[in-house]
């Protein structure tokens, strides 16, 4: 039986794109929902278009009642009983009861080699270090930030000349690739790391 994929957004939705593309043939996974916390995240259109059902859960409607708005966005993800929930680009912090509830089966991406850089302004923070390389990582939600088992890394180089943005372009190609490629392994049973060059 096909493993039922939730994916959480807040914008775009590049990865949400190259996670659902890759969830067919003899994938282990298919996508069931893709839920936004913002009404006008434009991915919501994208993932209509493929034929994913959609949800969106404004959390501006909750006033920074971070709790009401988890429940709502909780009640959406029940309806839709996903196995896995990938985050991708999804930029609320989620409380330590909605990571618990999905512990072990929840997935985030983030744009830098974890553990550096966790939070925001990644690809800034990376040049202002004077690194070398940069990248992406995939890891289990654990109630800590951008922190958790990892389950695959993929590297770029940091150019002369690299500003944030050309930056955040060369690392978010690899991403599109590491995402489903973790995605298919994860969801066969098998946690060992990817890792991409
Ligand atoms: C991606 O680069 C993702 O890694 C990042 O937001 C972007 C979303 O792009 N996520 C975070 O920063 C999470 N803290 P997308 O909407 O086109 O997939």
């Amino acid at each position: 039986m096909s493993k039922r994929v939730a994916i959480l957004i807040s914008g775009g939705g590049s990865n949400m794109v190259a996670l659902v593309r890759s969830m067919t043939g003899d994938h282990p996974a298919r996508p069931v929902l893709v839920a936004a916390n913002d009404p006008a995240a434009g991915g919501l259109d994208k993932a209509r278009d493929m034929g994913v059902e959609t949800a969106a859960v404004d959390h501006r409607a909750f006033g920074g009642d971070r709790a009401a708005f988890e429940a709502a966005l909780m009640a959406e993800l029940e309806r839709a009983a996903p196995d896995i929930i990938c985050l991708a680009g999804f930029m609320r912090v989620l409380g330590a009861g909605f990571v618990t509830r999905w512990q072990g089966r929840m997935l985030n991406i983030h744009p830098s080699l974890l553990p550096k850089y966790r939070g925001l302004d990644t690809h800034a923070r990376a040049i202002a270090a004077g690194d070398t390389e940069a990248g992406c990582t995939v890891h289990l939600v654990t109630p800590a930030l951008d922190d958790g088992p990892i389950l695959g890394q993929a590297r770029v180089p940091v150019l002369p000349g690299d500003t944030p943005d050309t930056l955040a372009a060369r690392v978010l190609e690899q991403e599109h690739k590491l995402y489903p490629a973790v995605l298919r392994r994860f969801a066969a049973g098998d946690l060992t790391p990817v890792t991409m060059d």
